[in-house]
């Protein structure tokens, strides 16, 4: 070994932060963000008429699942210890009302029953409340005569959803379609069926993105055009804070920003701004980036997913939705 010549006194900082990056024993001690399996909820997708599990081309590992092979997936989801499931219904036949939607026999009202009945408590079991994947249009609400979302008449249709998801055995109601009010009108309409201990997490700071693309055809949305007359405008922060400042004051037990990785300043503002628990979607265009990327060989993908998410957490979020909960818990137990 060569000798190495001293350095001079003036070189040697008097403050070393990187001691505490020394072993991996101790910057897991001191790491200031957790990543559980308790807080993350796996969305999952199921089909009406489906015989075999559908793959969706753009979200590389998910599917559409059959009423089947969705029990599969969330008694998986229980055994791993995930903090829950947000089901989405894809029926057979849309129509312009969402039909499908308020049916107690629709799609998305049998899965909640039977995936009830397959954890039971294990998991607490959410469902999406909005009508984008009932309607054939694809918007989130029933549309005027001259074609615009109609936010009341769309109120009305979510009450009487939320009772059928209530009747069904859901836990949780996730209504996701950003019409004014609909946290009240749902709230209301659940505790006015006895549902007093259905939970509500509200979509409440939701913007119309570019990422929800691969989501597109998960739901086999027939969607024209854009959402840009009631999800928000991505320039807005102060409106996000103001979206869910509304929702808590409406009755929302949680509250959720979404997208996740383009909106972590507004995750942070929220979760600072209110007493609730707050969620964050990761949503399918920031799953799509990741696995594309992998696929190539560009990124690292397990460290990437990881990555993706303690950010999510560290931006203030207490609950996560992903669709690598399931991959991500089996990471974190071994
Ligand atoms: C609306 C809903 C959407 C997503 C979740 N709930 C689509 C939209 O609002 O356009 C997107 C989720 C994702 O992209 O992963 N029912």
């Amino acid at each position: 070994m060569t000798q190495q010549p001293d350095v001079p006194e003036i070189a040697r900082p008097l403050v070393r932060p990187r001691r505490l990056r020394t072993t991996p024993a101790l910057r897991r001690m001191v790491a200031e963000t957790s990543l559980e399996a308790r807080q993350l909820v796996l969305p999952l997708f199921v089909r009406e008429g489906l015989a075999e599990p559908q793959p969706i081309s753009s979200m590389p590992g998910v599917v559409q699942h059959t009423r089947s092979s969705l029990l599969g997936a969330v008694s998986e989801a229980a055994e791993l210890g995930l903090g829950g499931v947000m089901l989405f219904g894809i029926p057979e036949r849309k129509d312009a009302v969402g039909s499908g939607a308020v049916d107690p026999a629709g799609i998305l009202n049998l899965a909640i029953t039977d995936v009830v009945a397959e954890v039971g408590d294990a998991l607490t079991v959410m469902s999406d409340l909005c009508l984008d994947e009932f309607t054939d249009h694809g918007h989130c609400g029933v549309l005027t005569p001259d074609g615009r979302v109609d936010n009341d008449r769309t109120l009305e249709i979510y009450a009487e959803m939320a009772r059928a998801q209530a009747h069904a055995g859901v836990d949780m109601v996730g209504p996701s379609g950003m019409m004014d009010g609909q946290v009240r009108v749902i709230r209301q309409a659940l505790d006015a069926a006895e549902h007093t201990d259905v939970s509500i997490l509200a979509y409440s700071a939701k913007y119309a993105s570019a990422f929800y693309g691969p989501f597109r055809e998960a739901v086999d949305s027939s969607l024209q055009g854009d959402r840009r007359t009631y999800q928000q405008d991505a320039a807005n922060g102060l409106e996000g804070v103001r979206e869910a400042l509304l929702d808590v004051a409406e009755g929302a037990d949680l509250v959720m920003v979404k997208p996740a990785l383009a909106y972590l300043d507004v995750l942070r503002r929220v979760r600072d701004a209110v007493d609730v628990p707050v969620a964050a979607y990761n949503i399918s265009g920031e799953y799509a980036m990741v696995e594309a990327a992998a696929a190539h060989g560009w990124i690292d993908r397990e460290a990437a997913i990881l990555e993706t998410l303690t950010s999510i957490r560290r931006a203030g979020a207490d609950v996560v939705l992903t669709y690598w909960a399931s991959e991500v818990a089996r990471l974190l137990a071994r």
